[in-house]
């Protein structure tokens, strides 16, 4: 199987490279953003045509929540326009297309935990760009595969674990924000998930193309994530000290963009029934932790 990943270098384009290595019977070809812009129509069906995938996987996109408050029109761009273009190339070659979408489509007012066939009704930039990448990729491509996550975490630099490593060097308390209920997901778990998908999208003629959702568990609130990734970087010696943590309504932190207080998704009965998938965020967070204590040791 030939699978082409887009967004290379993000969190879930890096652990695809990582999960696609660890699958035999891959030809892969991944490209990172300086590789290949997908707001660029040609290029996308250039590099498409050329390389011939079985399944696209694209984990492009553009994901800094706030900042889209104010570059609108680069957020639409990315989530949106795009999709377009990547579903047409992968159409002009019979192509299977998967492509991730967020939690943050829905206003995180529903009691139970979202299920893929509910309304969205985002309350962000970003998710609404998002969500009209959806409608696109559903609208337009031919095999669409779309997979809802929610709170990606990995061991590189821009995510919620590594935003409390830097704040816990400089500060001795913090407020988080205790009313917003989610599930982090380990970019690991997310791009083996991604895999099996994929494979079974090929091997299985009885696939059924769509929507899936896939999240961590258990849900916790940003305030209980943070206390256990502090509780778990002190033990490792990762952090000095822990700070003092206090726990905040989403009122007292003022931020650009709005945010849904419980967008948990129910995670599709197609990875709860694959036993090989791990789905627990703190064995995800175990292995984010122990690559950053031997990249510690590696230096000092
Ligand atoms: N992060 C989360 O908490 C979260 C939650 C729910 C869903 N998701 C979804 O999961 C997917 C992967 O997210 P992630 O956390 O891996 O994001 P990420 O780490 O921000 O990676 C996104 C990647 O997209 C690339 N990119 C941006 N604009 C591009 C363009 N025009 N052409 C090609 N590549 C471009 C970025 O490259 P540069 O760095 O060079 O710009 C970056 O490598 C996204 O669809 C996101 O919406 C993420």
């Amino acid at each position: 199987m030939k699978v082409m990943i887009l967004g290379a270098n993000g969190q879930v384009g890096t652990h695809l490279v990582i999960s696609c290595a660890q699958t035999t019977d891959l030809e892969v070809l991944a490209l990172s953003s300086s590789e290949l812009d997908i707001r660029s129509h040609t290029d996308v069906l250039n590099s498409v045509k050329s390389f011939q995938p079985d399944v696209i996987v694209n984990a492009a996109a553009y994901t800094q929540v706030d900042k889209a408050e104010v570059e609108p029109d680069l957020a639409h761009a990315v989530n949106a326009m795009a999709i377009e273009f990547i579903a047409d190339a992968a159409n002009a070659i019979d192509s299977v297309i998967i492509h991730i979408s967020t939690d943050y489509v829905f206003d995180g007012k529903n009691d139970l935990s979202y299920k893929e066939q509910d309304l969205p009704n985002p309350l962000n930039v970003y998710g609404k760009t998002k969500w009209q990448g959806e409608r696109l990729l559903l609208q337009k491509a031919n095999k669409p595969i779309l997979i809802r996550t929610s709170w990606v975490f990995s061991d590189s630099k821009n995510n919620f674990v590594s935003a409390m490593h830097s704040l816990s060097k400089t500060r001795k308390e913090l407020s988080i924000v205790d009313d917003q209920v989610g599930a982090p997901t380990y970019a690991g778990h997310l791009a083996d998930a991604i895999v099996s998908i994929a494979n079974k999208s090929i091997t299985n003629p009885k696939f059924s193309f769509g929507i899936y959702h896939f999240n961590g568990e258990p849900f916790v609130s940003w305030f209980e994530f943070a206390k256990t990734i502090f509780e778990q970087s002190e033990r490792r010696g990762l952090i000095q000290k822990q700070p003092k943590l206090w726990p905040i309504a989403s009122e007292q932190y003022p931020s650009l963009a709005k945010r849904p207080k419980k967008a948990c998704l129910q995670t599709s009965q197609f990875f709860k029934s694959n036993n090989s998938l791990s789905r627990d965020w703190r064995k995800g967070l175990d292995l984010v932790l122990s690559a950053k204590e031997k990249s510690k040791h590696e230096s000092d």
